[in-house]
């Protein structure tokens, strides 16, 4: 095991506020939650596998003040408990993908035997696991992360979940990480009848609001929901805020709930398991069908009255300046030219 320091003004020399571990940074979810506490001047220190493929995002983070420790991963006890001592850790936050979900287990022993964590959030990220029944492959994945939920629990490590609903972006149901692509070009495919609701979260307001909840004795032991009131929207809202962003309209295909259940049922890891979730939202209403009031549960935006969230119109905002950054050929305009256009809204329309 090494660590490699790298002091830019920022975490390491700060040394403002508790030390935090973060494991999974490379990864998508990982990456907001590094950003955010950096930028918040957090000593942030990195577990990073030897030999992660993910060597320029690494080295981004490290250049912010991010403390790097390298390691096998946290399977390995002994280790793990060597890095939580020698570096002080007081809060741990784990964002590892869902393919090593029980890999935590390992990590959750490891700050029990070490007694000094002051929270720790499990690889979570979107909704409550106890409460959501998604069919399968997705079911398996919740079965995990509850029983990820119980030791820690068995084991008074203090903890927060965060269930911050879906990513902001086209909520494709054969993507992991919808997030990375824009929404359609061509045609949008529609869930059931599209008016099931949903909450849409910036990946940076994931980062933000989870860092705020780390030292908030409101957030000790509780699971934490993400409901921006400006980004509550089914997907034929989405649809047409879109629309007005490429400034045209396009066709519509249902997709229908049959058509999840049957991708779910393929049992194609991971795309079957995007499915379940999919239909669990889309078709269900797993995210609205049910209020916060229990007294384990709180609400973000009534913790944090003041902080604003990113709206949705915004995200989209930035994918069509990155279509146009990436040049795909075509500027905002040109996008509408390159696809079959079915109605042309006024130019005036394009970017309101
Ligand atoms: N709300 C949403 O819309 C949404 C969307 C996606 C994911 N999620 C959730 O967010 C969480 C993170 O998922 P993700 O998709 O962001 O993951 P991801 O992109 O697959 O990244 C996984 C990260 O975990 C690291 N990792 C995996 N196993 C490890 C181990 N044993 N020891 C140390 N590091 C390990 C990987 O490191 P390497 O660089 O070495 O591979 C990588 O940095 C999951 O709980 C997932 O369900 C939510």
């Amino acid at each position: 095991m090494t660590v490699s320091s790298f002091i830019a003004g920022g975490a390491g020399g700060a040394a403002k506020g508790q030390r935090v571990l973060i494991i999974g940074a490379t990864g998508f979810i990982g990456q907001f939650i590094a950003e955010a506490s950096l930028s918040g001047g957090r000593p942030t220190y990195l577990l990073v596998r030897s030999g992660s493929s993910n060597a320029k995002t690494i080295k981004s983070l490290q250049d912010k003040g991010a403390m790097i420790v390298y390691q096998g991963g946290m399977k390995d006890q002994e280790s793990m408990e060597k890095i939580l001592k020698e570096n002080e850790i007081d809060v741990v936050i784990s964002a590892v993908g869902g393919a090593n979900i029980l890999d935590q287990l390992t990590l959750v022993r490891a700050m029990k035997t070490v007694g000094t964590i002051k929270r720790f959030l499990p690889s979570e990220f979107g909704h409550d696991v106890d409460r959501a029944d998604p069919v399968e492959p997705g079911l398996t994945m919740y079965n995990e992360k509850r029983r990820v939920r119980r030791l820690v629990e068995e084991s008074g490590i203090p903890y927060t979940y965060i269930c911050c609903n879906s990513i902001a972006s086209w909520p494709y149901y054969d993507n992991t990480h919808p997030s990375e692509v824009h929404p359609p070009l061509d045609q949008f495919k529609i869930y059931g009848d599209g008016t099931v609701k949903a909450y849409f979260v910036a990946g940076s307001d994931i980062g933000k609001f989870t860092i705020k909840s780390i030292d908030d004795i409101r957030t000790l032991n509780k699971q934490v929901h993400f409901r921006p009131p400006c980004n509550y929207l089914n997907i034929n809202e989405l649809a047409s805020l879109w629309e007005k962003k490429i400034g045209r309209i396009l066709p519509r295909v249902t997709v229908t709930e049959d058509d999840l259940l049957a991708a779910a049922a393929e049992n194609i890891i991971p795309q079957s398991i995007v499915a379940s979730f999919t239909h669990d939202i889309f078709i269900r209403g797993c995210q609205v069908n049910f209020s916060i009031e229990g007294p384990d549960e709180v609400e973000v935006c009534e913790l944090y009255p003041d902080e604003s969230f990113k709206t949705v119109d915004d995200c989209f905002e930035d994918y069509v300046a990155k279509i146009d950054d990436k040049s795909i050929g075509v500027t905002a305009n040109g996008i509408a030219a390159q696809n079959h256009v079915v109605e042309a809204l006024p130019i005036t329309a394009m970017c309101a």
